[in-house]
């Protein structure tokens, strides 16, 4: 390295994992297992991430609580949920192998709510046919993170907390490294690897009603796109149907769909359960007619259908939207949800204590007695950066990922549960591939100075201005546009105004000024993540703009209802030589015919559990 960067502090690792949620830890467990010197690298303190807003429970077809479920009937929940956009052998990977997952958690030392025979309980989750995930009263994500966390500290790895990653390194075309900074000190740091992992998660903080926490701003989205990788299904976003709507304090936090699934039921402002109104055509055959039928099947009666409070997330969110819009909403903008009426105080107590607590100490609000105030939150992204579906390699050699930051496995619509259990399965199969590509590496790369000292100008350019914009506002112009033209519903017309404004953004982005020095600077923080966001919510809006139909999460106002044409395509992003975006429609290909006939199947065929 040449002198002016020799100073850096610098670490060896054969690989690094960008990202502490579940998907990165248990990335790095199976990269350790390989052999391999592995490091998690971590914004946050070790523990703290998205993963436990998945509250509810991982989907996995263990036949548990009911032996007519099997990965046949979960990969065809799957793809019917993500409207027959998810990459077909992600899917099944994912239907596969989940079970095998939550059983290793097992194993690990995860305690999951049991059955009264002793196996692990499953509770009912929108869009899956039959009760599928394994849950720890509604704190499943942060169980699973506990024992990841337990287990990769006892095998060895290596953490580096608060510190953030900003360029991934490069010699030619394969991954060297990482370039990041301390977040205390403001120091930099080079870490040297032979292959990378990212596992950031999602970008919602790019919207200003969301469930996630500071740290997710799409960073990995961001330096994988700049190094080379490309993005795809972007436009797919999801918004949870249930987020606290009041106090405005909390607005957006997540509220478990875990209630809908211990029964809970959604009630407009007179009263109606209106979701009865909603059930669209595919989901018909599956959803209760009425709200007697509804009971019977809270109540066990196997030949009732689901209630329609579980239909898919893209559905009962939109349904609640229409009922504000139409003036049914509550006093904040919402539909009410109510478990009080549906169950007994020892039972919401029991199975959903995180939300009696939130609720109480939040909201004065006591769920036993009482409905709460729910409304859309900006959840997850099923888009993310394209890898390959057995490795998790992206286009850039030595480069890996896994988790939220990926697209493709979920296709238009996300199951809820199924991110738990996408983590567990693609953060395993990235371990393994990073085992395999490091095992036929010839020679270390090296990391190349002028990369560095590149990165360290880029990162302390806004400390070096006289005068410029204030990161804290651009980034509420940012989350303006977003909900404003970039929301559940979309047009036209809407998304080129957001382009055109998302121009002038990054004009000024680019002119970021703050005060101060590196050290304890929260303001450059958010300067240098401005950086991220700004990319992943262009590469959002301009794939919205290009996917001409509705589909999922994605809703155009002004192309109402799925396309063929359309569901053929998928919409990949990648950074152009000159610094620009291109948005490309890219053929997906016929689908294997062995998974074709299991999700276009109907269900009678696939009953019985047969685990093959
Ligand atoms: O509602 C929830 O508990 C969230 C689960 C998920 O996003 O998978």
């Amino acid at each position: 390295m040449s002198e002016s960067i020799s100073s850096i502090q610098t670490f060896d690792h054969d690989v690094v994992v960008i990202g502490a949620g579940g998907a990165g830890l248990r990335a790095a467990i199976e990269c350790s297992s390989h052999g391999l010197d592995t490091a998690v690298v971590c914004k946050s303190l070790l523990g703290k991430a998205h993963t436990v807003m998945a509250e509810g429970g991982a989907a996995a077809a263990l036949g548990h609580t009911d032996p007519r479920d099997n990965w046949k009937v979960h990969f065809r929940d799957t793809m019917r949920g993500g409207k027959f956009l998810n990459h077909w052998r992600m899917a099944e990977l994912h239907a596969r192998c989940s079970s095998e997952c939550i059983r290793e958690l097992e194993e690990w030392g995860a305690v999951f709510d049991r059955n009264p025979d002793g196996y692990i309980n499953q509770r009912s989750f929108g869009g899956h046919r039959y009760s599928r995930l394994a849950h720890t009263g509604d704190r499943t994500g942060l169980e699973i993170l506990r024992t990841l966390q337990d287990h990769g500290v006892h095998q060895g790895i290596h953490v580096h907390q608060e510190c953030t990653a900003l360029r991934l390194l490069k010699e030619s075309d394969r991954i060297s490294g990482v370039f990041g900074y301390w977040r205390d000190s403001g120091r930099f740091v080079v870490f040297r690897a032979k292959a990378v992992v990212m596992a950031t998660g999602g970008a919602g903080k790019c919207w200003r009603i969301t469930s996630n926490s500071w740290e997710y701003t799409g960073d990995g989205m961001e330096m994988a796109y700049t190094a080379g990788a490309e993005l795809i299904d972007m436009e797919f976003t999801q918004f949870h149907p249930t987020g606290m709507v009041w106090p405005l304090s909390v607005r957006g936090i997540l509220v478990t769909e875990g209630v809908r699934g211990e029964g809970g039921i959604l009630l407009n402002s007179d009263g109606e359960r209106f979701m009865f109104r909603y059930t669209p055509d595919r989901f018909r055959d599956e959803t209760a007619a009425s709200p007697e039928e509804a009971h019977r099947w809270l109540e066990g009666d196997k030949s009732a259908r689901r209630p329609p409070e579980l239909l898919t997330r893209d559905v009962v969110a939109k349904a609640i939207l229409e009922e504000v819009d139409v003036g049914h909403g509550t006093p904040h903008g919402g539909a009410f949800l109510d478990i009080a009426g549906q169950r007994d105080a020892e039972l919401i107590k029991r199975k959903l204590p995180s939300m009696y607590h939130q609720f109480r100490e939040l909201a004065e609000v006591d769920i036993t007695k009482e409905r709460m105030e729910v409304g859309p939150t900006l959840h997850y992204m099923m888009g993310g950066i394209a890898v390959d579906g057995e490795t998790q390699m992206t286009a850039v050699p030595g480069l890996f990922a896994c988790g939220e930051c990926t697209g493709g496995m979920h296709g238009a619509n996300r199951l809820g549960g199924n991110s738990l259990s996408d983590l567990l399965v693609f953060g395993w199969l990235a371990g393994k591939g990073v085992g395999v590509y490091v095992g036929g590496l010839a020679d270390s790369p090296q990391v190349l100075s002028d990369q560095v000292e590149k990165a360290r100008r880029d990162a302390v350019a806004p400390l070096n201005r006289d005068d410029g914009a204030n990161p804290y506002l651009v980034h509420e112009e940012l989350q303006d546009i977003m909900n404003k033209d970039c929301n559940i519903v979309r047009s036209g017309d809407g998304l080129e105004r957001a382009i055109a404004e998302l121009n002038k953004l990054k004009e000024k982005a680019s002119r970021i000024q703050v005060s101060g020095a590196s050290q304890y600077n929260p303001a450059w923080h958010e300067a240098l993540s401005l950086r991220s966001m700004i990319v992943v919510a262009e590469a959002v809006v301009r794939a919205a703009l290009v996917r001409q139909e509705s589909r999922g999460a994605h809703t155009r106002l002004d192309f109402e209802g799925e396309c063929d044409e359309w569901g053929k395509l998928n919409v990949v992003v990648r950074k152009k030589s000159d610094g620009s975006m291109s948005v490309n429609k890219v053929e997906r290909g016929t689908p294997p015919d062995h998974l074709a006939v299991i999700a276009y199947s109907s269900l009678d065929s696939l009953e019985g559990g047969v685990h093959v």
